[in-house]
């Protein structure tokens, strides 16, 4: 057995505007690195974590890593194993881009390639979930889901993580906004109306079903005519500065769609090359300067590969 492994997991962009909790996609950088090698006591744990500025805790019960490895190694009947985990978190915390998704898929998936289980990434999803889950307080794959297995993946059920992938079609290409404010899942949760109408309920499944027989059948035009959310995005927006000039000036420029990249306030377009992604990304860093806000742009394919060991 090797010594010591490293993994990466990548960001991810949950929700894709009509598919709240339930679509996902993941792009190939930022990410997570996690190592992990051989212990010298029995058990779990986390020797090291950099790039957290101390944000995140070293119990393996408490942190998302930690603790999706912990689920897989008791599903394993392997606690008593030893192991050290180091993670090195190379990517922003309450961002919307799928940071604790990115750990804990990356716990798992290490301790998982470390053990050789023969366990497929389909079989250790759950515990991916269940690791971010002590983040944000709520079981849903659409971060985890794309960041551990790669792709655009649609969950028909979060409980049963009945989960499919779907075709990309080719130039696809994504360009993420990360306006330097902190928003937290679980607050951006929070201020969700429980109920919605029956008639945004009918406009957001159109919406939803369209998207994806766009993305079977490669037909651009569909996805963007259907990318629209009419039920998160209202709610959400305004804890976003420029949300809505930023939206108006990517739509102007062309692309499929805009809207927050899961609970925010990363925002994300779906773009049908890489320049007008980049275009889109200059015009909105200007756009949030002008505000004094600082941001990250990320441009990236859709990541195919999702986790991997390097
Ligand atoms: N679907 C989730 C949300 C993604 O928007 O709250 C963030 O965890």
């Amino acid at each position: 057995m090797a010594k010591a492994i490293k993994v990466f997991a990548p960001a991810s962009v949950a929700n894709v505007a009509v598919g709240f909790d339930i679509l996902g996609f993941a792009l190939e950088k930022p990410g997570d690195e996690i190592i992990i090698r051989e212990g010298k006591e029995p058990g779990l744990k986390i020797t090291e974590i950099r790039g957290a500025q101390g944000k995140l805790p070293y119990d393996v019960m408490k942190n998302t890593a930690g603790y999706a490895a912990h689920r897989l190694l008791a599903h394993l009947g392997a606690l008593d194993v030893p192991l050290e985990m180091e993670i090195h978190k190379k990517m922003p915390f309450g961002s919307g881009l799928g940071s604790s998704a990115a750990s804990a898929v990356g716990g798992v998936f290490g301790v998982n390639e470390f053990l050789k289980t023969g366990l497929s990434k389909l079989d250790i999803l759950r515990y991916a979930v269940e690791g971010e889950e002590i983040a944000d307080g709520a079981f849903h794959a659409d971060n985890v889901g794309p960041a551990l297995l790669g792709g655009m993946v649609l969950i028909r059920d979060n409980e049963t993580l009945d989960v499919k992938k779907l075709p990309i079609p080719r130039g696809l290409f994504a360009v993420v906004i990360y306006p330097h404010i902190e928003i937290l899942t679980r607050e951006s949760r929070g201020i969700l109306k429980p109920e919605i109408s029956f008639k945004s309920a009918i406009t957001q499944t159109g919406n939803l079903a369209a998207f994806v027989a766009g993305m079977y059948t490669s037909d651009f035009e569909l996805m963007g005519r259907s990318l629209r959310d009419v039920i998160v995005e209202p709610q959400r927006a305004h804890l976003i500065p420029n949300f809505y000039d930023v939206k108006e000036m990517a739509l102007s420029q062309g692309c499929l769609g805009f809207s927050i990249s899961g609970a925010g306030p990363s925002m994300f377009a779906l773009c049908t090359d890489s320049m007008m992604a980049e275009e889109i990304g200059n015009r909105a860093a200007a756009i949030m300067k002008a505000s004094k806000i600082e941001t990250d742009i990320f441009l990236s394919p859709i990541n195919l590969e999702g986790a991997y060991r390097f």
